[in-house]
């Protein structure tokens, strides 16, 4: 019966087109969820490790409320796993799920589109009050005779077994401006065991520079009644783009590299700076193919202000600095 019902939910969000269908789409796949998980979700679990916080199971739980992401992030991996099997069609696919959380809400929903001898999944999460919820749901929606292997770990660090060749590695362990959370650090880890053509999910996380006005940029944000911002997408028009600072994809974290500080140029800080005083960061996300996440349409890609320059009046020059070493986070360095 559950797995009906998550069946029909699945296909009406890839079917969904407008914000107000995504939404109520999203909407249901989160009642669905609560009404079918019956072990206790840990609101204490949260977890540090070199690379970002993992979040408690709670809070990586309530990211299925994040409802354009979760709809977007549906599709695409539906498109790279339609993808695969028409590539494929004679075997299976090996799907790696880096960061499940307690609902594995980015492939579970999907396993009844596809035949159960399709797809091998794979997924992990450092928490076992997780794995333990995704072990329960696998079996009170039915899904028991999809071959779904479930690992606690830290995917920082997890070696893939070696006859598992991965086809699609999927995580989402992401704050705004790749901040607090350990999405590099993993893409790191994952994008080194991947086969050159593999899929990727996200495919790339673009981050850019703009001095704004902060206060008048789109940002979504929980208030009292409800979720706002997703009708306020207007960029703030003397937002000035300065450049773009990285972008995380399979080639960008394939490289050899051991380094966990990634360095910009200096830029010039302009003198009169009244329409656009602050110093942005925007992120955004291409999920897969045309399916992307643009800034404020989720909690992941709301913009972070890190400075205004009324702060650094004495100063002409600044550049950025992201460092993932321990907990992800911007800083700078300033030239006279
Ligand atoms: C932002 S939540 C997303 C949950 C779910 N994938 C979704 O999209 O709704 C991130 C999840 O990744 C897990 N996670 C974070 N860092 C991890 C790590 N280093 N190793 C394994 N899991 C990790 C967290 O425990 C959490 O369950």
């Amino acid at each position: 019966m559950y797995k009906q019902e998550l069946t029909f939910i699945v296909k009406s969000i890839i079917a969904s087109n407008t914000v107000d269908e995504h939404i109520r789409c999203a909407g249901e796949l989160s009642g669905f969820y609560k009404k079918v998980t019956k072990i206790f979700i840990s609101e204490s679990n949260e977890t540090f490790v070199k690379g970002g916080i993992a979040l408690s199971s709670s809070e990586a739980a309530d990211c299925v409320d994040d409802s354009l992401r979760t709809v977007f992030f549906i599709k695409g991996i539906y498109k790279a796993l339609t993808k695969l099997s028409i590539d494929f069609p004679e075997r299976s696919i090996n799907v790696l799920y880096a960061g499940c959380g307690p609902y594995a809400t980015l492939i579970l929903p999907l396993l009844p589109l596809f035949n159960k001898e399709k797809i091998n999944a794979l997924l992990l999460d450092i928490n076992i009050e997780s794995i333990a919820s995704v072990q329960q749901l696998v079996s009170v929606i039915g899904l028991e005779e999809y071959n779904i292997h479930l690992v606690e770990t830290n995917a920082i660090t997890y070696t893939k077994p070696v006859d598992f060749t991965i086809d699609l590695a999927i995580s989402e362990t992401m704050h705004y401006a790749l901040t607090r959370e350990p999405q590099v650090a993993i893409m790191r880890n994952i994008t080194r065991q991947l086969a050159s053509d593999a899929i990727l999910i996200p495919e790339e996380i673009s981050i850019d520079l703009a001095y704004t006005f902060f206060d008048y940029e789109p940002y979504l944000k929980y208030t009292t009644d409800g979720i706002k911002g997703y009708k306020e997408m207007q960029p703030y028009p003397d937002n000035v783009f300065v450049d773009r600072l990285f972008t995380i994809n399979k080639e960008h974290c394939g490289r050899e590299n051991h380094n966990s500080k990634l360095e910009s140029s200096f830029y010039d800080l302009p003198e009169n700076f009244s329409n656009h005083p602050d110093i942005a960061i925007f992120t955004e996300l291409k999920i897969f193919e045309d399916i992307t996440l643009r800034t404020a349409e989720s909690f992941i890609t709301n913009p972070y202000c890190l400075v205004s320059m009324y702060n650094l009046r004495d100063y002409s020059k600044i550049q950025l600095v992201y460092d993932f070493s321990e907990i992800p986070q911007w800083s700078y360095s300033l030239k006279k």
